[in-house]
C-alpha cells in the first residue's frame, strides 16, 4: 500500500454542555472489522513508539487525549501527521512503516485493529520492508 491511501476520518462529535461525546463504529467510520483494540499511555518525553510495518493488520489511531505525530512511510513518500482531536482518527493500511513521537504529557494513543496480536505480522526490520516493497 502507499502512503495515499491513508488518510484521517473526522468522527462524529455530539457536542454537549455536560460534555462533548463521539464515537465509532467498523465499517461505518472505521474502514474494516475490529478484532482487537489497544492504547499506548505513559509515553515519557522523548521516546518513540512503533518502527515497524504490518503485513495484514489495519489500524484506525485516535490521540483520545493529548497529541503526538506519526509518521507514515511506504518506501517512497514520508508523511506526517498530528493527532491532536479526539474526533480525528488515522486509517493506516497495511504494509506501511509508521513510528510515532512527540507524546504530548498525559497523551493517551488509542488504536483499533483489524487482526489480533501476532508478532507474525510484524516487519521490524527496515531492511526488509524496502526490500519486500521493491
Ligand atoms: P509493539 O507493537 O512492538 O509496540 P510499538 O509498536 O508501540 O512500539 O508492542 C510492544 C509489545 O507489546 C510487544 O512485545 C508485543 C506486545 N503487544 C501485545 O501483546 N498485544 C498487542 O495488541 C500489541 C499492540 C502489542
Amino acid at each position: 500500500m502507499d502512503v495515499a491511501s491513508a488518510r484521517i476520518i473526522q468522527l462524529p462529535k455530539i457536542p454537549d454542555e455536560r460534555g462533548n461525546l463521539s464515537f465509532f463504529e467498523q465499517n461505518e467510520h472505521v474502514p474494516f472489522e475490529i478484532q482487537r483494540v489497544y492504547w499506548i499511555y505513559d509515553v515519557p518525553g522523548g521516546e518513540e513508539r512503533g518502527g515497524h510495518s504490518y503485513k495484514e493488520n489495519e489500524e484506525f489511531i485516535i490521540a483520545l487525549s493529548g497529541s503526538f505525530d506519526v509518521t507514515l512511510n511506504d518506501g517512497v513518500v514520508s508523511k506526517k501527521f498530528t493527532l491532536s482531536r479526539s474526533y480525528y482518527g488515522l486509517y493506516v493500511p497495511k504494509g506501511i512503516w509508521r513510528h510515532m513521537e512527540n507524546f504530548s504529557t498525559n497523551s493517551l494513543a488509542f488504536v483499533a485493529a483489524s487482526i489480533v496480536y501476532t508478532e507474525d505480522d510484524y516487519i521490524r526490520s527496515y531492511n526488509e520492508f524496502i526490500n519486500l516493497n521493491k
